[in-house]
């Protein structure tokens, strides 16, 4: 058979292509560019010297900004309260380009380097299956005869070394990272105990708020429909409006000011909990300017709906690796409707690890009346009409009596 590999140029896949090729299998080596920092041309050199027939880089930086990030943002999509699923909204794009590649060159297999205690496994093979329902999955970390073989690191060393498979020298990072232009994630190692405090130099998308600067920067960032158009710094001048690079922009701004970091322990789709800490700084800011956005332009009832609803269903469904579903084509269909008033600007200063909102305006939406909110004016309606809403809405609470 001819198998597709997601690669990375790691250690682990690249004993894992030199594995399927002993196995008999035509290997083809795939990696998906989603904005992490690698070298694409040393690691195809790698996989071609291995013996891929072939090695696909293909560039998803784009769709992954503007049919997923996007999206998490207008739904302000979060998984246990804190975690922004920078590792999850990355699955779908990858997995799809990669059956699509998969197609094109009669592959009859992928296969990927995901752990069989993961997230990732289950994100890919979903993905997977409902995308191309014929295509058959080899999980070498799930296979006896590579798990009993490779059995630690230095199993892999001495593999490597009998395959000629070049090792870059650098000191294996006593945990595991998934990078995207999203987020970082860091797992596993030294981090399994989930009361060890992370190093200060593992951090890499981010400076430590103690070191950012003492003086903070302004930005303005403007939304059309829930989508961020527009950032504006206020400093420099700097505009910029192209999704990808906003996105970067913004990264680049909260790299600066140490924004975006977090340290949890959740719980995955398998049922295990796990310890991880992640970095997704442009995504930080985002979040809180959406949000705050949300409060001054959205009915108050779309609002509930959507925060009890739509919110936790979409993030449950990336989390769990649903995107390509029935229920995520639903879900996903009812993002815009929620969004269509979505329209203003928010005014941000960042400062040491906050993004602090300062202001919003919204030219179009006027939900917001400053005469009706006003305690000073009397607008909008009459004080006594309150008196009527309370005495209605007390009519079961004296019934019941304050029976405590
Ligand atoms: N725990 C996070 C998630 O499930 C991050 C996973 C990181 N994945 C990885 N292959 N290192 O989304
Ligand atoms: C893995 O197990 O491959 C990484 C962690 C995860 O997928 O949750």
């Amino acid at each position: 058979g001819k198998v597709l590999l997601a690669y990375s140029g790691g250690l682990d896949t690249s004993c894992i292509l030199a594995w399927l090729l002993e196995e008999g299998y035509e290997v083809q080596a795939y990696m998906a560019d989603v904005g992490q920092e690698e070298d694409f041309e040393e690691a195809r050199a790698k996989a071609l010297g291995l013996g891929a027939s072939k090695v696909h880089i293909v560039d998803l930086r784009r769709e992954f900004v503007e049919e997923l990030i996007f999206p998490a943002v207008q739904t302000n999509a979060i998984y246990e309260g804190v975690y922004l699923l920078g590792t999850s909204l990355a699955r779908p794009v990858i997995a799809r380009s990669q059956i699509q590649i998969a197609q094109a060159e009669g592959c009859t297999h992928v296969s990927h380097g995901c752990t069989g205690k993961g997230n990732d496994q289950v994100r890919f093979e979903l993905a997977y299956y409902a995308l191309a329902p014929g295509i058959q999955v080899i999980a070498p970390w799930r296979v006896p005869a590579f798990f009993n073989r490779f059995q630690g690191r230095n199993d892999l060393l001495a593999y490597a070394a009998e395959k000629s498979i070049p090792v870059v020298q650098t000191a294996a990072k006593p945990w595991s990272t998934d990078e995207n232009l999203f987020h970082i994630s860091y797992e596993a190692g030294i981090l399994e105990d989930p009361n060890v405090t992370p190093p200060h130099d593992m951090w890499k998308l981010t400076v430590a708020p103690e070191d950012a600067p003492n003086t903070p920067e302004r930005i303005h960032i403007t939304f059309e429909a829930g989508r961020p158009v527009r950032v504006v710094n206020q400093d420099d001048g700097t505009a910029v409006t192209d999704p990808l690079d906003l996105f970067l922009y913004l990264n680049a701004l909260a790299r600066r000011h140490g924004i975006g970091r977090v340290d949890i322990v959740e719980n995955r789709f398998i049922g295990i909990k796990s310890r991880g800490c992640y970095e997704t700084p442009g995504g930080t800011i985002l979040r809180v300017a959406h949000v705050d956005l949300e409060g001054l332009v959205l009915d108050r009832e779309v609002r509930q709906y959507r925060d009890e609803h739509v919110t936790p269903a979409f993030s449950k469904l990336l989390y769990n690796g649903l995107y390509f579903s029935p229920e995520g084509a639903l879900i996903t269909s009812t993002i815009a409707a929620s969004q269509k008033n979505v329209n203003g600007v928010v005014r941000l200063k960042l400062y040491k690890g906050n993004a602090v909102v300062e202001g919003r305006f919204s030219e179009t939406e006027k939900l917001y009346d400053m005469e009706e909110s006003s305690m000073d004016v009397q607008g909008g309606f009459s004080p006594q009409d309150s008196e009527g809403f309370i005495k209605i809405q007390s009519i079961r609470l004296k019934k019941w009596g304050g029976k405590f």
